[in-house]
């Protein structure tokens, strides 16, 4: 997909932002995002509160307010934590993550793989899709943007996210 950003402020008006971009193959997603935020945090208990990225993902692209079995809400922060999201159960979701992060001047890269078993991947799929940036500052998060979702409600509405066509 052509690189996307997160533009959309849903806490603050400045702060981490990130520039992400996707491929797939077989039954997997990869996803990576280039994070420009000078200090980092991982003070906070919460991971949301921490600087972290946010992957949303709805295989079928329901675009329903609630979150179905299979869609998951990916987070992965700067060290490399990782933690799931989405379903009551979300236990249906939480193997589907695997991810790596790399401190970089002024940053970090996240790279995640997020298999999608539910549905087979081709040539003009469509996928609910978002990403979220999570800026800590010490112990709080201080802003938080998405590519999509204005509403600040993505981890638990489907329906804001935005849509990722898969081509060959
Ligand atoms: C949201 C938080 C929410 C958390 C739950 C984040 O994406 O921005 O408000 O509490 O997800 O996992
Ligand atoms: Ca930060």
């Amino acid at each position: 997909m052509p690189e996307v950003r997160t533009a959309t402020w849903i806490q603050g008006t400045s702060g981490a932002t990130a520039r992400a971009r996707a491929l797939w193959s077989g039954d997997t997603l990869y996803l990576l995002a280039q994070v420009a935020d000078p200090t980092l945090s991982e003070q906070s208990a919460n991971p949301w509160e921490q600087d972290s990225v946010e992957f949303f993902v709805d295989p079928g692209n329901g675009k329903t307010r609630g979150y179905g079995d299979d869609d998951g809400q990916y987070r992965i922060s700067f060290s490399g934590k990782t933690s799931v999201g989405g379903p009551l159960d979300p236990a249906a979701v939480a193997g589907n993550l695997t991810a790596a992060a790399k401190a970089v001047p002024g940053g970090y890269v996240i790279e995640a793989a997020v298999k999608l078993p539910t549905i087979t991947l081709r040539d003009g799929t469509l996928l609910g899709f978002d990403v979220q940036v999570n800026d800590a500052t010490g112990a709080a998060r201080t802003s938080a943007a998405t590519w999509n979702d204005a509403t600040g409600q993505g981890y638990r509405d489907t329906s804001h996210w935005g849509v990722l066509q898969l081509r060959h």
